[in-house]
């Protein structure tokens, strides 16, 4: 499938989606969220792919939503179109591991494709930041939710209210990110982890990530069931077998996705 504004590339199991409108540095107009959210559920389905890895470019990993696309819309015309709704949906509803591989500026909607992702690494000259405020709006996909669990009420105030940028350092002090590389590392490291992550059975993969995601939902009690009777149902899959058999000969597992 040949896309416009993103490029899928499709190696060892892992398929890299890179947005691509460097000359608005990946700003997310309509065409790029339609591209993204049928490139990701293809790649959801696609048996060839275990992990995807999303990244932009040196510059910027994306600077939010296309402002002047935006810029002249009534309420009207957002609600009735759903301005990122059921598309940005399909991207949440992904189940196969996803991690954002970011460099530069992850502001606005840029922040919050990347938080929509399992897990983020960055490179040293990451930017985040929920500025919509300087627009006189207030973040449309998650900036005020995703980034309030991720650091807390504090800085998730700070940074909507003042609409300032976290570095990087600051950005994996608060659990933002999980890992921050030299800028020219970032994709290597991001497709390493999704190798390390394609050699687990994609059961179990998924399994991790319905639980995780969970304890977003949900209580810590009906988290912790949920999670509980995950843990019992890997029972019945061949790959609690083999990875259990394989510890006890001190063998690599060969995991069947069974
Ligand atoms: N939408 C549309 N175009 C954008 C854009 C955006 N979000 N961000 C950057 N661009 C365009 C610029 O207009 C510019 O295009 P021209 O050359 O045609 O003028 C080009 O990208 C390069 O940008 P700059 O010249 O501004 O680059 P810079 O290095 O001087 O500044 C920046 C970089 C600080 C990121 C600055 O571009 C900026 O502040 N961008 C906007 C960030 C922002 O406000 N994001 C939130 C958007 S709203 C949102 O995302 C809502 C939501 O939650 C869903």
């Amino acid at each position: 499938m040949a896309y416009e504004t993103i490029i899928v590339e499709i190696e060892d199991q892992i398929a890299l989606i890179r947005l691509n409108r460097p000359e608005a540095l990946n700003a997310l107009n309509s065409k790029l969220v339609d591209e993204l959210s049928r490139a990701l559920t293809e790649a959801d389905q696609n048996d060839k792919v275990r992990c995807i890895v999303l990244t932009g470019n040196e510059k910027a990993f994306a600077a939010g939503a296309d402002i002047k696309e935006m810029s002249e819309k009534s309420f009207v015309d957002v609600y009735g179109e759903d301005l990122f709704g059921a598309k940005i949906e399909a991207i949440q509803r992904v189940r196969k591991p996803m991690i954002a591989a970011v460099s530069g500026y992850a502001l606005g909607g840029g922040c919050e494709l990347a938080m929509m992702c399992d897990f983020i690494i960055c490179g040293e000259n990451a930017k985040f930041g929920q500025p919509e405020i300087n627009l006189g709006v207030v973040a449309g996909i998650g900036g005020t939710q995703r980034l309030t669990r991720f650091v807390g009420k504090s800085k998730a105030m700070d940074m909507n209210l003042t609409g300032r940028f976290m570095d990087a350092a600051e950005a994996e002090r608060s659990g933002l990110v999980s890992r921050v590389v030299p800028t020219p590392k970032v994709i290597p490291e991001a497709m390493s982890a999704a190798r390390k992550i394609a050699e687990k059975s994609a059961v179990t993969a998924k399994a991790v990530k319905e639980s995780v995601n969970r304890s977003y939902e949900v209580s810590l009690r009906e988290g912790l069931l949920f999670e509980r009777r995950s843990f019992h149902s890997m029972f019945a899959t061949e790959d609690q077998k083999e990875g259990m058999a394989a510890f006890i000969e001190k063998r690599e597992p060969q995991f069947r996705d069974k």
